[in-house]
């Protein structure tokens, strides 16, 4: 525990918390109140982006596999925006100041921006798809097309169905260096705020392990727990939350040196039963695999695990994109996803106080943040902003009940 603690705890500071998701930081930084004094220690095991975020494959849109609007997912949309806005220019702000390389034609250190290509492969889904795709938000659109000009965007990609959807806006992100952003970002914010004076915001990251809540309890007068699908390790919570874990691997694949054919610069990245993010002329990711029940958390794939995976994506893969076989392994990486129960709005994240199953109290002192299930990339920002005005305001309320419904059903 940190050697600060009679600092940290001073009566003033009021609000510390225990997370990985420096997306909260930056929104509590922001929107704690200007006289209040406020800090924050992020406790995470491996380093920034040691979980399941660090790996995510990033493709990015707002939609379902049947091409529907997500719960919230326009909020969500543009609150990631957002933040991938807030991140790229504190990185950018590093590449002007050189200490960091330079990019190639002012391209983005963490976004790749050339759409999403969805081809439809289910010809039950075909109508339902189609409606789908009328009632898209303005500025993530999906726009049906054709095979030919699904193989204008995409040579050599296979459109069983004659019909595919195109999301010229989704994005594909480097999931790692997203979270790298962020954090820059938020010591960005502390130390300008503390130029400024008269407001004191502190932000500590600490590389250590939490065995258990009780032992942050003197500490803060508040703790966010979000460990990820790791929540379900601590003692308090063991047992009591309602989610499955499941473990997914992502390839990395790279273009032979004898193919002259690249994959064209223009071209986005392809969603189907498997998915490849592009990353390049000739670099992409294949992903992913869903192993229920696994309790692997490591990020560590073995050569056995890579090749199972593999025998799993190769041939999903080639089914649209035949080409995929001139591609060779280079490495893989795995990790463990949060999966909450399906409600009657999707799959929904698990939000809320859980202090009665850490000392029975019932006041908000402990936050749960879990169950981003495959899509953390797109609801952390919005939740994230949502849970830190909560926390702020000691307000429950301010989560929508979608999201802490978990709780009352547990207790029916
Ligand atoms: C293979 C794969 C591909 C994915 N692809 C996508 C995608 O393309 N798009 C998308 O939106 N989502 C994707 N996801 C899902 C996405 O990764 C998750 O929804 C999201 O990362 C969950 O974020 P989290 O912060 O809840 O958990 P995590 O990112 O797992 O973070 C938990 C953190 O807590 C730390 N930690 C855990 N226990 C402790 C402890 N006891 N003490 C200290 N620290 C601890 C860990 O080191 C970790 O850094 C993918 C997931 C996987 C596995
Ligand atoms: C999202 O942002 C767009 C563009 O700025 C705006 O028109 C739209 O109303 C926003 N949607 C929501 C739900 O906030
Ligand atoms: C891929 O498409 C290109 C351009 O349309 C064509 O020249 C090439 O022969 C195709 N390759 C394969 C393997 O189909
Ligand atoms: C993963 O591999 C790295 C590098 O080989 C090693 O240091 C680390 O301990 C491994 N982690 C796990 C959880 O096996
Ligand atoms: C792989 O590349 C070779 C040489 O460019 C080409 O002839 C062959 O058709 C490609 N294979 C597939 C499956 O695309």
């Amino acid at each position: 525990m940190p050697t600060t603690t009679s600092q940290i705890c001073s009566s003033w500071c009021w609000l510390c918390w225990v997370i990985r998701r420096l997306e909260f930081a930056s929104n509590v930084l922001q929107h704690g109140s200007r006289e209040s004094h406020l800090s924050v220690d992020i406790y995470d095991e491996v380093g920034i982006g040691g979980g399941a975020s660090g790996v995510a494959g990033g493709l990015l849109h707002p939609y379902s596999p049947k091409v529907k609007l997500l719960w919230r997912g326009a909020e969500c949309w543009n609150e990631t925006l957002n933040l991938l806005h807030i991140a790229e220019g504190a990185l950018l702000k590093l590449v002007n100041q050189g200490k960091c390389e330079t990019l190639e034609n002012n391209e983005s250190p963490i976004v790749r921006r050339r759409g999403i290509l969805r081809p439809a492969i289910n010809l039950k889904n075909m109508k339902i798809m189609t409606e789908n795709a009328q009632n898209c938000i303005a500025n993530c659109r999906i726009e049906p097309i054709h095979e030919d000009a699904a193989q204008n965007l995409v040579p050599n990609l296979s459109v069983p169905l004659n019909l595919a959807f195109f999301m010229p806006q989704a994005l594909n992100i480097n999931a790692q260096s997203y979270l790298e952003g962020l954090y820059l970002a938020c010591q960005n914010l502390v130390n300008d705020m503390s130029t400024l004076g008269h407001v004191h915001r502190e932000l500590h990251f600490h590389q250590k392990s939490v065995q258990s809540l009780l032992d942050l309890a003197g500490e803060y007068d508040a703790v966010i727990i979000c460990l990820g699908a790791r929540a379900v390790f601590l003692p308090e919570l063991s047992g009591k939350l309602p989610l499955r874990t499941c473990r997914g691997i992502i390839t990395h694949l790279q273009l032979g040196d004898d193919i002259r054919e690249e994959y064209p610069k223009h071209s986005p990245s392809i969603l189907s039963d498997a998915w490849l993010a592009v990353h390049g002329a000739r670099r992409m990711d294949l992903g992913s695999t869903w192993d229920w029940k696994s309790m692997d958390y490591s990020r560590n794939v073995t050569t056995d695990e890579a090749s199972k995976a593999m025998e799993v994506l190769l041939p999903k893969a080639s089914s649209i994109y035949p080409t995929i076989k001139n591609w060779t392994v280079t490495g893989a990486v795995g990790g463990l996803r949060a999966m909450p129960p399906l409600t009657a709005d999707g799959s929904l994240p698990l939000l809320g106080c859980i202090d009665n199953y850490v000392d029975g109290s019932a006041t908000c002192k402990y936050w749960l943040f879990t169950g981003l299930g495959a899509r953390g990339l797109l609801f952390h920002g919005w939740l994230g902003k949502l849970l830190a005005q909560a926390v702020l305001s000691h307000d429950e309320n301010l989560i929508p009940f979608e999201l802490t419904l978990w709780k009352h059903k547990l207790h029916q």
